[in-house]
């Protein structure tokens, strides 16, 4: 294909976009609700370009025009950019406090905006909303209603039972607006800074997070390898020391079921490792509202910095004063989708997972035992059935809570255990306990592992924030 952009001919073989061919020939278009790793949009109309087809001229969004045979496109003509400068005013209307906005607008010579609109921070270009589906996979943000109603949130505006505070949103939010929702938590580095600093005590390591004590520990109750969460969270309830927990129960065709229990025999029914995840929100807030006031909760990473994130906004404090929650944290590499898995794990095992006495993974196999006989695949076969937001947490320990469990890292029949917090010792001397050593290396290996995948995938995200901002100047 042969196409001119600002009277430079080019030439292209694949089909791509205005936006796309016009960067890779160094003309920069400006846009605000375009990211390199996501669909096309068109919602903030800021790319906008001449075209001329055929003799005709008419306006075109330059991020979702595909490039065709003798197009001739006009990137800067005056009309453009008095239309760039109307949209720059409109949003400068909208949003007056935002950076970004007050300088884009500054760019098109918009000073004070000719209109008067209620004042918001969001622009509704909808980034944080397609991060979440499209790359993330998970949906925790989404549009809800419609014409000048618009905004962005959580659905029904309930505290989102999916967002699994990865942050991916607030890379990409242009404003200051994903930062001010209080339904959906994304995490920022500084955020995580703020929450140790607050909540947690003793060295700061790199790969586990901050920490005062690691090792193994085998407890009298036969749960997933040393059976620490289970005796733990039993001994607590009997001494008084918490009034209910918030566990995991298997539940036939989905995996898991997390409630609140406040009898030992509900903590021993929940035990083993399901690798499934499920909000465990809901139950803490109704144990909560239901009167319980030392709540512990016992979730994967993603669940404590979610709650982690619900404190640093004063959420428990405003509606729960004289709540006291104590954060039990597991080891999770990943979960699974649960009938994902279930179908395919009947074909690679033989049996039906949820037959299975006990769920485990270790060295890289996914092992079900039934009847005292073991079935395994490597977990690498199993990749497919991975929850897509997995991809983005990479964070192996569950570095925010207050006390860390997991079998990586200690001998068979043991779990290793990560003391962070004074609420943290606070649970463990309830505990009786054979203690040995953790091997530290084991567990950073897996961590730095996790890491650097999520890492990767965050970084697409990132560097599709920089290729964006990079397109800003008219
Ligand atoms: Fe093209 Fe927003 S419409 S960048």
């Amino acid at each position: 294909m042969r196409f001119w952009i600002d009277d430079q001919q080019l030439e292209a073989q694949t089909s791509s976009t205005i936006l796309e061919a016009a960067l890779s020939a160094g003309i920069k278009i400006p846009t605000l609700c375009h990211h390199p790793a996501l669909e096309s949009y068109g919602s903030c109309r800021l790319c906008t370009v001449e075209i001329e087809k055929n003799g005709k001229k008419r306006f075109v969004t330059a991020c979702n025009y595909p490039i065709e045979d003798g197009l001739v496109v006009r990137t800067a003509t005056p009309a453009v950019l008095d239309i760039r400068r109307m949209i720059a005013e409109l949003l400068l209307s909208r949003c007056p406090k935002e950076k970004q906005i007050q300088d884009l607008a500054r760019e098109y010579g918009v000073i004070e905006p000719r209109f008067k609109l209620e004042e918001e921070k969001c622009i509704l270009c909808g980034l944080c909303c397609r991060v979440c589906g499209e790359m993330v996979g998970v949906f925790a943000i989404n549009f809800q209603n419609r014409g000048t109603d618009r905004s962005v949130g959580a659905p029904y505006g309930e505290l989102s039972e999916d967002c699994i505070a990865c942050g991916a949103c607030s890379l990409v939010c242009p404003t200051s607006a994903i930062s001010a929702q209080r339904n959906i938590f994304p995490l920022t580095a500084e955020d995580i800074i703020g929450i140790e600093e607050e909540h947690l005590s003793g060295e700061r390591d790199v790969d586990l997070g901050v920490y005062s004590e690691l090792f193994a520990a085998r407890t009298e109750i036969q749960g997933q390898d040393g059976g620490v969460v289970t005796s733990l969270l039993a001994r607590c309830l009997d001494k008084g020391v918490i009034d209910a927990a918030v566990v995991v129960y298997q539940r036939e065709n989905n995996g898991g079921r997390a409630a609140a229990v406040d009898d030992i025999e509900g903590v021993i029914k929940a035990k083993g490792t399901k690798y499934v995840r499920v909000s465990a929100l809901a139950p803490l807030i109704d144990a909560l509202r239901g009167g319980k006031r030392r709540v512990a909760v016992v979730g994967t990473p993603c669940q404590i910095r979610v709650i982690r994130k619900l404190e640093q906004l004063d959420y428990f404090k405003d509606e729960f004063p004289d709540a006291e929650i104590f954060l039990v944290g597991l080891f999770c590499f990943e979960s699974f989708d649960y009938r994902r898995l279930r179908d395919h794990a009947k074909g690679l095992l033989g049996i039906d997972i949820e037959d299975a006495d006990k769920i485990q993974i270790a060295k890289g196999r996914y092992i079900a035992t039934l009847d005292g006989m073991e079935h395994s695949c490597s977990v690498r076969e199993l990749e497919n059935d991975i929850r897509e937001g997995c991809r983005f947490c990479g964070d192996l320990v569950s570095r925010l809570a207050d006390i860390s469990i997991g079998s990586v890292g200690s001998a068979e029949g043991y779990s290793s255990v990560i003391v962070r917090s004074e609420k943290g010792k606070k649970l463990l001397d309830w505990l009786s306990f054979c203690r040995e050593k953790a091997v530290r290396e084991d567990i950073v290996k897996l961590a730095r592992m996790k890491r650097r995948n999520a890492d990767r995938n965050l970084e697409r995200i990132r560097k599709g924030v920089e290729c964006s901002q990079s397109t800003k100047s008219p």
